[in-house]
């Protein structure tokens, strides 16, 4: 074999198994998902991301807001949902890292395949309404996996929220702790 057929045998393996390692994503973000991204056009300045990052995807979260009483309050401790394409396929997951990164980021979101992973630190938060978790703006502080939906995202915003704050009752205990059911969407933007 010479070098250069070596050479070309080498670049088709890596063709194959990246070929197959999306063959195995069966729940692929399509186009038609990037087109049903719907931010509302009259949305508060404040919540808009710096001109030149464009929305790529709209996603749908269905999970928990957790709260852990500080001795006076309910205080958000993490987030925990399912996040789902607009033909209701789950195609990841929305967490929080145990302990703030370096920048301040810990709200992530990430899929499984290809790989992503987004995370990021409010920078925006509007007046709550109608007893729902405020529609929030955040900025990237990491993202990973170029390949998959989440690489290279620089803000999300939270929007047109449902439930999920805490009990109106004052906690008792110190460290009890509170999950509160809550649906939201998603828009991830990226610089383009
Ligand atoms: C508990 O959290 C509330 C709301 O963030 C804050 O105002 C209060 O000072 C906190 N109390 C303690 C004991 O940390
Ligand atoms: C509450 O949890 C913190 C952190 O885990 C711990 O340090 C503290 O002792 C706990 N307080 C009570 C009253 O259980």
């Amino acid at each position: 074999m010479t070098s250069s057929s070596a050479l070309v045998s080498l670049s088709l393996l890596a063709a194959l198994v990246i070929s197959s390692a999306n063959g195995a994503c069966t729940r692929f973000f399509t186009a038609e998902d990037a087109q049903s991204v719907n931010v509302p056009s009259n949305l508060d300045p404040e919540l808009i991301p710096p001109q030149g990052n464009v929305p790529i995807a709209q996603l749908f979260g269905l999970g928990a807001q957790h709260y852990t009483a500080n001795g006076t309050a309910w205080v958000l401790t993490s987030a925990t949902a399912e996040l789902f394409n607009s033909r209701f396929e789950n195609i990841g997951v929305h967490f929080y890292l145990p302990h703030a990164d370096p920048k301040g980021g810990q709200p992530s979101w990430k899929t499984p395949c290809p790989r992503s992973l987004v995370t990021a630190k409010r920078v925006f938060t509007a007046p709550v309404q109608n007893n729902n978790i405020p529609w929030v703006l955040l900025e990237a502080t990491n993202s990973q996996g170029s390949c998959g939906l989440f690489g290279d995202v620089t803000y999300v915003q939270r929007l047109f929220t449902k439930n999920g704050l805490p009990t109106s009752t004052a906690p008792t205990d110190i460290n009890a702790t509170f999950s509160s059911s809550y649906t939201s969407f998603y828009v991830f933007y990226k610089q383009m």
